[in-house]
């Protein structure tokens, strides 16, 4: 490699410093056995390490690795652990890192089809495997008049959702002209919805106090009854419903709206139902919970899950499909005269840029392509029913136990717990489960309690870490 180019200075040294990363990383892997999961840095000590001003001569790969060990370590959480049982998983399976780093190598953007054919055609064949794999219905399949796509986030996917929404339901007005010309729009989601839906509403003009937190019922899914009662209000006060947003495994407790149903109250107001199963869609993959999952998915406009959270792919990947392509890429399609091309004219081409609201857009689906092929879908699936099953195994000492109690009906991997004595014995247990160094846990409200959220999910997690985490609860 020409020394005259010294912004090539790694190319010369590039497989010694991979291997050196490699042996890195692995020891870094190892650690998520060992290390505290919890980073115990103040705010600012990691500034405090880092160099204030730039470098002006370069270091070698290993002086910078030893730097990340000594400035940048410290200020990590370990949601690698075996005991992370906080928010949702977020795991970083190795075929997954291993697809990442293949595709950040290939340096593509794949943001039309003819800036990478590749990018652009294996997203669309992975989108379809998991489908498959998933059962989700065929009208998002490859090939049809929908079809799937990678978004970064979930909350990027409904909120692409809901702009397409807004846009079907107004006939273009309000994209083109502004939300005053469209009048009123109303949003419905339960009041156990994540809040990208609220975010979403806000960024696509709508409006936060034009979104209807739907009461749920005692477990926590949305009250239809009511979503049906709030529609009609809103009809007879001259609002226009044009989005609802169903959950299936609500962040708080893992609630699964009834989606059929809901999908019948949509149908017949012509609102645009949309399906946000960011965590627990990866359970589709196990046939014991497929149907469970994908109840009511055949009568939506689309529908989200998030790899990046259960299924292992290191954040970020997540899947959305529509039923029809068409509003989305009415809503989000703009061509200057840079972006032309020919097989864009066409029209015989996916160009992703027209389903999201970026341009630029990585070779995510190559993590995908890893996981499906080198893991392979009943390795996940055997996965999924580890999990619940460590869950069914907490939840039967919880309800041998008389000082702790379960706070909503365990779903899936997520068992929510109460201690029986109220708000400061629950705050003492979350407090004495983080300070252990094994575990993380978050905590959520249900009724207006206090909530420790155990989320099992973890790659490496076994019955002798929740026997682990219970024995802290125990006192
Ligand atoms: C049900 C649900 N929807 C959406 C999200 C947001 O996910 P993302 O970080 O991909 O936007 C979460 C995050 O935990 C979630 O639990």
């Amino acid at each position: 490699m020409s020394t005259s180019r010294p912004w090539r200075a790694g190319a010369a040294s590039f497989g010694d410093d991979m291997r050196d990363v490699t042996r890195w990383l692995e020891r870094h892997r190892e650690g998520a056995h060992t290390q505290r999961v919890w980073s115990e840095c103040a705010p600012g000590d990691v500034l405090d390490a880092l160099p204030t001003t730039v470098p002006t001569a370069p270091v070698s790969v290993t002086t910078a690795l030893d730097d990340i060990d000594r400035w940048i370590v410290p200020g990590l959480v370990r949601w690698d652990a075996p005991g992370w049982f906080a928010w949702f998983p977020s795991n970083a399976q190795e075929h997954a890192l291993l697809g990442d780093v293949l595709g950040a190598a290939m340096a593509q953007q794949g943001m039309l089809w003819i800036s990478s054919p590749a990018c652009t055609e294996v997203e669309i064949r992975m989108l379809e495997w998991l489908r498959q794999a998933m059962g989700l219905p065929d009208r998002f399949a490859e090939g049809g008049p929908g079809g799937g796509v990678i978004q970064d986030t979930a909350s990027s996917a409904v909120l692409s959702c809901l702009v397409a929404a807004r846009d079907r339901a107004t006939d273009g007005l309000a994209r083109d002209q502004g939300l005053h010309a469209a009048g009123p729009l109303t949003v419905y989601a339960s009041d156990q919805t994540h809040s990208s839906v609220l975010k979403a509403a806000s960024i696509a003009g709508i409006g936060r106090a034009n979104v209807r937190a739907v009461q749920s019922t005692a477990d926590g899914a949305m009250d239809v009854a009511a979503l049906s009662d709030t529609i009609r209000a809103d009809i007879e006060s001259g609002c226009r419903p044009i989005f609802c947003c169903a959950t299936v495994g609500s962040t708080a407790s893992g609630a699964i709206d009834p989606v059929d149903t809901i999908a019948t109250v949509c149908d017949d107001h012509s609102i645009w139902l949309h399906v946000d199963a960011a965590w627990a869609g990866t359970a589709a993959l196990s046939a014991r919970w497929r149907d469970v999952i994908i109840a009511g998915a055949d009568l939506a406009d689309s529908w989200c899950f998030n790899p990046h959270k259960w299924m292992g792919v290191n954040f970020d990947c997540s899947c959305l499909w529509v039923a029809d392509r068409v509003p989305l890429i009415d809503a989000m399609s703009v061509t200057p005269e840079y972006l032309r091309n020919d097989p864009t004219d066409s029209g015989g081409v996916v160009d992703y840029r027209d389903w999201h609201v970026q341009l630029g857009r990585r070779f995510r689906a190559l993590k995908l392509w890893m996981v499906l092929r080198c893991t392979g879908t009943q390795a996940l699936a055997d996965m999924v029913d580890h999990h619940v099953a460590l869950a069914s195994h907490l939840a039967d000492e919880v309800n041998a136990s008389t000082t702790w109690t379960l706070a909503a009906p365990v779903s899936l991997g997520l068992v929510c717990i109460r201690h029986v004595d109220g708000d400061d014995a629950t705050q003492a247990g979350i407090n004495a489960v983080n300070a252990d160094g094994r575990f993380a846990v978050t905590h959520c409200k249900l009724h207006d309690q206090l909530v420790l959220r155990v989320a099992i999910g973890s790659l490496d997690v076994e019955r002798s870490h929740i026997d682990a985490l219970w024995g802290v609860l125990q006192g």
